[in-house]
């Protein structure tokens, strides 16, 4: 019988952050307390270096909570001299003391756990669950990312070969490392690629959004505290314009990138166009996700599981249910019930332990909302809606809303925020229904409801999608647990968090010594 290892057997000392339990009221009263207080601090990034831009809140633009100072040409020139000069010595360090330093930023993390809930509350507009699980999951990419150090770049593998010679295959950092991540999740991205690329051995120039780069400097900075050299790890904040400069360079040898699937398509342009070593690109980009319900599905279980899926983090996780496909026979009934949770849910102040949707991103992404949103209208589709509280009148909010669509190709991109689209299938059509969804050319998560065998091994064969979430919510992928990441236009994989992500970031080399 083959073995079969299990996570335990290979990461024996990892385990998953405890994370913040909000229903103990001996933990929650000090962590709202010290929110309180952290709400009035001002964070500010590097302003001395030259000019500063203003930091505000998407829940309330009027709020400034810091400046950062962009890096501009002639400090990324430095920074790839200085990253590149220190790569092979932290490459020779070996896996074991790097594993050491990464697990150290991770304790030191979780020491700043309330800072870093302020800073997404804040800076991303994150509610106090969605901040404890950035925390946890940025905690939980440092230590199973170590874990991997210490167990790929160990001891060479030896290889077979005839008598009288000897084989042994070494994993090696490539060299510089460019990490580009998105807003939406602000900690978790930024530390997550950048932990892996640091645990193969390489350097790294780190691009957070340009929306949230004080809760990447604070990540950036604990790193530093925890021993990895500032030559070694580097922050970059900036704007595209500043992420186009970065994978023009020459001395990359690597780009690991997450957001959308058009900046993915540039930046591969941008590696090609340029002269210098060919470079390995991880994109880890958007999803078109659907979720399909048949008869057989438990009713109040999909109403919590597509609640959860679609507006929580305001819908703006590429996990998030963009599309629900219902069984055509139970559509009318379900969409009820959904439509019931839908009026309960709490919109507002993310600060505010009640709220379940709190603001998007900026105006520029709650204007392409409403757009999409006012000509599904202008189409005739049926549209349901929230009402927004006045607390929103400040920020840059969407009312969470539903709409009817004939099928997920009526929708011509992502659309990132608090919006469902629901569309209906008869029974006789759940393997056309499935084709549907890959046609469009996402594959990043799906939804099944359902508790027939036989059509979760329908949906399991057909589907060309990375994870596939059976009788519960799709999104909130556990590291160690469920290797995240998709396919076609969701990215190039491998999965963050699972066990083939470090070894991408790594080259290998082979001596053979005739004895
Ligand atoms: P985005 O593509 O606009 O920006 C992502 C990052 O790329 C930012 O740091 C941005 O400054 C930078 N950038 C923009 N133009 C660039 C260029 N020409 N060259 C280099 N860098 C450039 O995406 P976003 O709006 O920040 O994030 C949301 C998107 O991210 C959604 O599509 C979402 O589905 C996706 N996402 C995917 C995953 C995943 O794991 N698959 C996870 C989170 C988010
Ligand atoms: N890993 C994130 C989720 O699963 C994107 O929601």
């Amino acid at each position: 019988n083959p073995t079969i290892l299990l996570p335990a057997d290979i990461y024996p000392n990892r385990r998953n952050s405890a994370g913040v339990d909000l229903a103990d009221p001996t933990v929650r009263g000090p962590l709202l307390a010290d929110l309180d207080r952290l709400e009035k601090r001002e964070w500010d990034e590097n302003v001395e270096a030259g000019s500063a831009r203003e930091v505000r809140s998407p829940q309330d633009r009027r709020k400034v909570l810091g400046h950062v100072h962009d890096a501009t040409e002639a400090e990324i020139d430095d920074m790839f001299a200085r990253a590149l000069a220190a790569q092979p010595a932290w490459d020779a360090m070996g896996g074991l003391k790097r594993a050491a330093l990464l697990d150290k930023a991770a304790d030191l993390f979780e020491q700043h756990t309330n800072e870093f809930i302020s800073l997404c509350q804040r800076e991303a507009g994150k509610t106090a669950i969605d901040g404890i699980l950035e925390v946890r999951e940025a905690v939980d990419f440092l230590r199973y990312y170590a874990c991997e150090a210490r167990m790929l770049f160990g001891a060479p593998q030896p290889m077979p070969g005839p008598t009288g010679e000897e084989n042994l295959l070494r994993l090696h950092g490539r060299g510089v490392f460019v990490t580009i991540s998105p807003w939406n999740f602000p900690l978790a991205i930024f530390t997550g690629p950048a932990a892996a690329a640091l645990a193969a051995g390489n350097t790294v120039i780190a691009k957070p959004a340009e929306q949230t780069p004080l809760i990447a400097a604070l990540a950036t900075h604990l790193c530093h505290e925890a021993g990895i050299p500032e030559d070694v790890f580097h922050l970059a904040p900036g704007d595209g314009k500043v992420g186009a400069m970065l994978t023009s360079d020459t001395r990359l040898s690597g780009v690991a990138f997450t957001g959308s699937s058009a900046t993915a398509h540039a930046i591969n342009r941008n590696l090609a166009a340029r002269e210098g070593a060919i470079a390995t690109l991880v994109a880890e980009t958007g999803g078109q996700n659907a979720m399909i319900v048949d008869s057989s599905a438990l009713p109040e279980q999909v109403t919590r599981d597509v609640m959860a899926s679609a507006f929580q983090s305001a819908g703006q996780r590429c996990s998030a249910l963009r599309v629900l496909y219902l069984q055509d026979d139970i559509a009318d009934s379900m969409l009820e019930m959904i439509r019931g949770a839908f009026e309960a849910l709490v919109i507002g102040d993310p600060a505010d332990l009640a709220t379940d949707v709190g603001p998007v991103i900026d105006d520029e992404a709650k204007e392409k909302l409403e757009a999409h949103i006012a000509e599904m209208k202008a189409k005739g589709n049926t549209v349901w809606q929230r009402e927004l509280p006045p607390y929103c009148d400040h920020g840059s909010f969407v009312p969470p809303t539903i709409i009817e669509v004939d099928s997920i190709s009526e929708l011509e991109e992502e659309h990132f925020g608090p919006v469902l689209h629901v569309a209906r299938f008869p029974a006789a059509r759940l393997a056309e229904t499935v084709d549907e969804i890959n046609a469009v050319g996402f594959g990043l998560t799906l939804g099944l409801h359902s508790r027939i065998d036989a059509v979760r091994r329908l949906v399991e064969s057909r589907a060309r999608v990375g994870n596939l979430y059976v009788n519960r919510n799709q999104i909130g992928a556990v590291v160690g647990s469920q290797p995240f990441g998709g396919e076609g236009l969701s990215g190039t994989g491998p999965k963050a968090g699972g066990p083939h992500y470090v070894s991408r970031f790594a080259t290998e080399r082979v001596t053979t010594v005739d004895t």
